[in-house]
């Protein structure tokens, strides 16, 4: 088990447009590729044990995929029976659009994942599409993987769903493309947007009014993409965490989306006190830009609104709020639970390790800012924990336990901290 240590750090200044690649449209553009004619062009893919994966299914599903090193090229030639399990590896992105993708595809197919993505709950995917007619199933009646799916027809749908989560909602649009009428998709708040921006970027007819997202099935193949993905908000998060807790730092990310459904954290962190600039840079499929962000001390903040637009990036923030002054409280967040590990329990615990007061509810916990202390602490094998506390280590020191897993999004992570702390580190 590789373990990380990690010494405070005094002032300093980062520029980078080297974050790593956006993971969410990462995956989507591998995966819409598969319903386009001709060939689409990814530029700056995500590199990462998660999206790789992906690709790799792609692959087994009979596209043609060529990488030069810097553009990926996927040539679809329809859906195919793969003669292998689909191995999603550890992520929750992979394996419900797939289930979405694959529901009506003409084959059987057969997910999987490592240890940690076959104890997450499916039936948020599965049950809606079967109830359209898609025959899925898997572990404890559907909920968890491995799935098995036999492409089936599905019905048209007006689909209410009561977690607002991109990935369910993605999924059923995948499964609209291809159901028998116009369906309608329904969610209580509005969560990330990258599959209905880039779908209506290759033509499909797709409107979004608010909550509601109604989706024509396609009547020919779409357009194929034609993309650079920008840098990824959630992963240059992390630096923007480290220039706010370090005194006198500062960060400038370059070419990040500014997509408002992956930026909140950032909008929370100014609110504490930093100093955040945005420089709009192109949009295309995504508003694109320059973040930069400055040292300044930082307060508590209560945050219960808009979760979904901040929820891969709430371990970080707590970071920043265990450097603050008062108690900083998130509510509304008990989809914390059911991430790559339950978040509220594994933030709360690290914390405390910390020597940082901290409260934990069902649906989210309080931080009372402190003096972050060095500690050893574990990643519970979820990368976002593992770089949280890393990045807490560049104000008190740390060791963090089990970091393999910062491979599956941020595979370059650790050269960006050797940029600001002189350090190498092998990961
Ligand atoms: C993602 C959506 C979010 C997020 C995940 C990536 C996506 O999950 O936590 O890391 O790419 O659609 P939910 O939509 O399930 O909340």
């Amino acid at each position: 088990m590789k373990t990380c240590i990690i010494e405070p750090v005094t002032a300093f200044a980062l520029q980078t447009d080297a974050i790593a690649p956006d993971k969410s449209i990462s995956h989507r553009s591998a995966m819409f590729a598969m319903l386009s004619e001709g060939t689409s062009y990814i530029e700056n893919f995500l590199r990462a044990e998660d999206t790789m994966n992906t690709l790799d299914i792609v692959k087994h599903l009979g596209a043609t995929v060529r990488d030069d090193g810097t553009t990926i090229t996927i040539t679809s030639h329809g859906i195919k029976e793969s003669d292998t399990v689909l191995d999603c590896g550890n992520s929750g992105t992979g394996m419900r659009l797939f289930c979405g993708l694959l529901a009506s595809a003409q084959g059987h197919f057969i997910l999987t994942g490592d240890e940690y993505l076959r104890r997450r709950p499916m039936k948020r995917v599965t049950q809606p599409l079967r109830e359209i007619g898609a025959r899925v199933d898997g572990r404890h009646y559907g909920n968890l993987a491995p799935l098995c799916i036999r492409g089936a027809s599905l019905k048209a749908f007006d689909y209410t769903s009561t977690i607002a989560s991109a990935q369910v909602k993605s999924a059923m649009i995948l499964a609209a493309l291809s159901a028998d009428g116009v369906c309608t998709y329904r969610e209580p708040e509005l969560s990330r947007d990258h599959t209905e921006r880039m779908l209506q970027g290759m033509g499909a007819n797709l409107h979004v009014n608010g909550l509601i997202t109604t989706i024509e099935p396609l009547k020919k193949l779409l357009s194929p993409l034609d993309i650079r993905i920008p840098a990824d908000p959630s992963s240059a998060f992390f630096f923007a965490v480290a220039a706010a807790i370090v005194p006198n730092s500062k960060v400038l990310i370059q070419g990040v989306t500014f997509n408002k459904t992956r930026i909140e954290a950032f909008r929370i962190v100014e609110k504490m006190g930093a100093i955040i600039t945005y420089t709009l840079k192109e949009d295309k499929y995504e508003p694109i830009g320059d973040i930069h962000v400055a040292y300044a001390p930082l307060h508590a903040v209560v945050v219960e609104e808009n979760i979904a637009w901040l929820i891969d990036e709430l371990p970080a923030l707590s970071i920043a709020f265990a450097c603050a002054k008062g108690t900083s409280v998130v509510k509304n967040a008990e989809e914390l639970r059911v991430k790559e590990s339950d978040r509220i329990h594994t933030v709360v615990g690290n914390l405390k390790a910390c020597g940082i007061e901290v409260d934990e509810y069902e649906d989210g916990y309080c931080v009372t800012g402190g003096v972050l202390q060095r500690a050893k602490v574990k990643s519970f094998g979820d990368h976002r924990i593992a770089m949280s506390f890393i990045i807490a280590g560049l104000r008190c020191g740390m060791e963090v336990e089990d970091i393999a897993c910062i491979n599956t999004s941020f595979p370059n992570f650790f050269e960006l901290l050797s940029a600001i702390t002189g350090e190498q580190y092998a990961n």
